[in-house]
């Protein structure tokens, strides 16, 4: 595993970004896999810009999301979908048809999760993933567990993963109980992952992810089995390692 401990969340989202970008450029084909959350928006910031000074082309880029919550709308404000569209998506050019994002209003989840796995495969798998990091060690909304789910699946959120995300919530009673999150092996056949973190909260999730241990508590601590992982983090959240 790779670790770049940088300044602070700028240079962190600038390597990020500058590592999407050089996967892009080298394949514009390439298959990305995006993750949500306050971490990576910095990152989309940058890749836009560098989008409007050509430097980058998303026009034949396929992209796959990690996870919905489970009962919204796409249209929901709170969504991934809507976050993906207003964060990044309407910025540049990536088809709207290479877009994939779980649907959060499946009618029958089971054949929305196979479906979406089938489709992962169909691409040729993830070139490129990229993740953030709950403060439980979570990927996706993988949430600590003594059992790991190997394919995307429907989650029952843990109360730290609620309380953390009712941010992005009028209301801490709005959270979703439930998600859709693609699974570990899905996420671990991803040619490339990198993972960023920034904040002290982070901290604790990213020692245990480096300890050298493996440890389905802290899921993020499987990547360490992963033969071409990234780690780029701020200061704070390298405090511990
Ligand atoms: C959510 C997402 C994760 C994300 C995590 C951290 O639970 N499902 O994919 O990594 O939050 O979010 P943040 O970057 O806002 O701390």
């Amino acid at each position: 595993m790779r670790i770049y401990i940088e300044e602070d969340y700028v240079s962190m989202s600038k390597k990020a970004a500058l590592i999407v970008a050089s996967q892009i450029i080298l394949n514009p084909k390439s298959v990305l896999g995006l993750a949500t959350g306050s971490t990576p928006t910095g990152m989309y910031q940058e890749l836009i810009e560098m989008y409007k000074s050509k430097e980058v082309d998303f026009s034949e880029t396929t992209t796959f999301n990690l996870d919905e919550y489970y009962g919204l709308e796409r249209e929901h404000k709170s969504s991934y979908y809507t976050y993906m569209m207003d964060v990044f998506f309407k910025y540049i050019n990536v088809q709207k048809n290479q877009i994939h994002i779980l649907n959060g209003k499946a009618q029958n989840v089971v054949t929305e999760c196979l479906a979406y796995e089938e489709l992962i495969n169909s691409v040729g798998g993830i070139d490129l993933q990229i993740l953030g990091i709950g403060a439980n060690g979570h990927i996706g909304f993988n949430e600590p567990s003594k059992k790991l789910n190997v394919t995307t699946h429907l989650v029952q959120l843990t109360e730290k993963t609620i309380q953390d995300n009712s941010r992005f919530f009028d209301r801490k009673e709005d959270v979703p109980r439930e998600a859709i999150s693609v699974g570990i092996a899905t996420i671990m056949k991803a040619k490339k992952i990198v993972l960023l973190a920034s904040g002290r909260n982070k901290a604790e999730a990213i020692m245990e992810m480096t300890s050298g241990y493996v440890n389905t508590q802290v899921p993020a601590s499987i990547l360490q089995t992963h033969s071409d992982v990234t780690l780029i983090i701020d200061k704070e959240a390298g405090v511990l390692i």
